[in-house]
């Protein structure tokens, strides 16, 4: 078994393993410079030879335990007939969502959409080292339907949610599942070894909607992940002192910190859970002293428990490459 599989299965407390959430991507120039000769961004994803160099970019350049997909969560929408857009400011655009053509879809068709994916992941399997674990990715349902509903621009309707919308949602949410689900299966298939649910606008529902919006679907797809032997963390962004009930309720094998979670309040109570990340990527924009200043506290908040070395958020594109690396290697040395 590899050191992060051992860590979220075996609870082994001795290592600290590391890896960034979006390590592959913009604040690497050699990703920059494929990415400036392939405009569109869903073509990039769906190119698996590209993406599985992407892919192995940072590990190359890091030495890190794990290599994450290059993919994106609205390869999901997009391989469910909703058109998305990258736009240079705004961010991903999706066309308006059709309830009527979303229940008829067909799970071929999405599957073969998403071929080029599993493609990727049977390359990268094949070129990273033994050791290292290969991250596949899905986006929980809730913050699926943030960008295939279009609900971030109107966050007033969201605290008020009309009664019609709940059941309407309720029911996408449900059928969302069974297509997360299944990437989930088909991504482990490929060669993956675990996968991360990115809930990251759970931060965004009022409480009286987190049970049936978040904890409800993440938990369902926990089930199936323990019943496929697939190690899973989840990482509700977010939700706050609601870690918690999250943490009782979901019981994933790994749990990501955001960085507005107290370390030493997860330590003492997220049980039975390896947790991972919690670092605010903005500190790597500070000084190096500031840089080890945050990593050593959370290495000794951590000490004793199983604890996977990652952000609280994904790494913004101004990060120093540089300043990364020495990150990475006063972590090993630690
Ligand atoms: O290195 C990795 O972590 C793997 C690749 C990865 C991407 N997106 C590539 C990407 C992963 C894990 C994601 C997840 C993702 N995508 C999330 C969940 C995590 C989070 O950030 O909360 C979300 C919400 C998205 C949706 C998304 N995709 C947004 C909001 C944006 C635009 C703004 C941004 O943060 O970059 C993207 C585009 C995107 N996804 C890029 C990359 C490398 C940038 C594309 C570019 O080059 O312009």
């Amino acid at each position: 078994m590899r050191t992060i599989e051992k860590i979220l299965v075996n609870k082994n407390k001795s290592c600290k393993p590391i890896w960034f959430m979006r390590q592959a991507g913009r604040h690497l120039p050699e990703f920059r410079k494929i990415r400036s000769k392939n405009k569109n961004f869903i073509k990039l994803c769906l190119n698996a030879k590209l993406s599985a160099k992407i892919t192995l970019q940072p590990v190359n350049r890091y030495n890190l335990d794990a290599a994450i997909i290059f993919s994106d969560i609205l390869m999901i929408p997009y391989a469910l007939g909703q058109d998305v857009k990258f736009k240079k400011k705004e961010g991903p655009v999706l066309n308006n969502f059709d309830e009527k053509k979303f229940f008829k879809y067909k799970k071929k068709d999405f599957l073969k959409e998403l071929t080029p994916t599993y493609k990727c992941i049977n390359i990268v399997r094949k070129k990273l080292n033994k050791n290292k674990t290969l991250i596949s990715f899905v986006g929980a349902p809730w913050t699926l339907i943030i960008y295939m509903m279009g609900l971030k621009k109107n966050k007033k309707q969201l605290s008020q949610p009309k009664t019609i919308q709940i059941k309407m949602i309720k029911r996408v949410i449900n059928k969302l599942t069974d297509y997360i689900c299944l990437h989930i299966e088909k991504q482990k298939k490929a060669g993956a070894d675990i996968v991360q649910v990115f809930d990251s606008w759970a931060g965004l529902l009022p409480s009286k909607l987190l049970n049936d919006f978040c904890y409800k679907p993440n938990l369902r797809i926990v089930k199936f992940c323990k019943k496929n032997k697939i190690p899973v963390i989840c990482f509700p962004k977010g939700i706050k002192k609601k870690y918690l009930n999250f943490n009782q309720f979901v019981r994933p094998n790994g749990l990501n910190l955001d960085s507005d979670v107290d370390p030493k309040w997860a330590k003492k109570n997220l049980k039975n859970v390896t947790l991972q990340g919690g670092i605010n990527p903005l500190i790597l924009l500070k000084s190096e002293r500031k840089i080890y200043k945050e990593a050593k506290k959370y290495l000794d908040i951590f000490k004793n428990v199983p604890y996977i070395f990652n952000l609280g958020h994904g790494l913004v594109p101004s990060t120093d490459p540089n300043k990364l690396k020495k990150l990475v290697e006063f972590v090993r040395h630690y």
